[in-house]
């Protein structure tokens, strides 16, 4: 989708637009106001310097969670680390790589020791490498697995023993998406929901409530050409939604994503466990995903 997106920043304007397309989107609601779900609880995040991570960093804290997280990049960490504090949160961020079994459970322990314990952590760190299969390298492969899988189970592995004594909430993010090319990503999402599920069982019953959330598409730099201006993007978006989004028709913000993570962590669900919630604007299936008119496909 990036890669057509990118193609269709010279032809934005020269479309002729379908009239079904341009029925006005559906728009999320403003967020309800905080209150203080998570007042005085540790959060833990992978993966938060950018996107649904970052978003819901900023959703926790506004909760009133204490809130620890990692990623790789130090300046932008730095940065939604000053804004959370700025905005009256109480935030840590941890140079981290997932990939790295020390640095990751440097940055959990390191987290719990810092706050005084761990009562959320939220996996979310992930990449994506697209290619068909007999082309996609090694290097990539090992990568997205290691990212996205491997980093999942190590993420477990480190938080369940702070989480032993009195319990938490465990939610990681995998995906349904399954696209031509995503071999990797597809297999190493669905290994986190086998990870999820197999986990549920062996700590639910020790008071510690695992679940997976699958995201719908979701406007964030994962999907969004870097070099796009704003508003040709925004108009592929209109006009991508309806043919994508059956529900809502309209791609996710990660606000929303965010606010559905909160819910998922917070008492509100506190039956649920081992499952794979899919937040997707409708029902997903398989296949390419689908262009609007004009714009080219891969
Ligand atoms: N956007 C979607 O449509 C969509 C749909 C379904 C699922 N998801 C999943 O949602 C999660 C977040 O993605 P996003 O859409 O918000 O994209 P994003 O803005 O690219 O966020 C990815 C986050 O993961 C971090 N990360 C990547 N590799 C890492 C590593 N080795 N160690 C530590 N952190 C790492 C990145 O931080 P650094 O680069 O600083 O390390 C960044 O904070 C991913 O797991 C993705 O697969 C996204």
């Amino acid at each position: 989708m990036a890669a057509a997106a990118a193609g269709a920043a010279g032809l934005a304007g020269a479309v002729a637009v379908p009239p079904y397309l341009t029925a006005p989107p559906t728009s999320a609601p403003p967020p309800a106001p905080p209150r203080g779900r998570f007042d005085g609880k540790v959060v833990l995040i992978t993966g938060a310097t950018s996107g649904i991570g970052e978003a819901t960093a900023r959703a926790f804290a506004a909760e009133g969670a204490k809130v620890g997280f990692c990623g790789r990049r130090a300046e932008l960490g730095r940065r939604v680390e000053r804004d959370l504090r700025d905005a009256g949160g109480t935030a840590r961020y941890q140079q981290a790589d997932v990939r790295d079994p020390d640095q990751l459970r440097r940055f959990v322990d390191d987290t719990a020791a810092a706050f005084g314990r761990l009562d959320v952590a939220f996996n979310n760190a992930g990449i994506t490498r697209t290619a068909p299969l007999h082309e996609m390298t090694l290097e990539d492969w090992t990568d997205v697995q290691h990212t996205n899988a491997r980093g999942v189970f190590l993420s477990i592995k480190y938080e369940v023993p702070h989480m032993l004594e009195h319990g938490g909430v465990i939610i990681c993010t995998a995906s349904e998406s399954r696209r031509p090319g995503g071999a990797a990503y597809t297999s190493s999402k669905q290994a986190i929901k086998g990870i999820v599920e197999t986990a549920a069982m062996d700590y639910g019953p020790k008071g510690i409530r695992i679940n997976a959330i699958c995201p719908g598409t979701t406007d964030t730099a994962l999907v969004r050409p870097a070099s796009l201006p704003d508003a040709v993007w925004e108009a592929f978006k209109r006009a991508w939604g309806p043919l994508n989004a059956s529900g809502t028709h309209r791609m996710a913000s990660k606000e929303e994503i965010a606010r559905s993570v909160v819910s998922l962590a917070s008492a509100e669900f506190s039956y649920m466990a081992g499952s794979a919630v899919l937040v997707g604007g409708g029902p997903l299936g398989g296949g390419p995903m689908a262009m609007p008119p004009g714009f080219p496909s891969r």
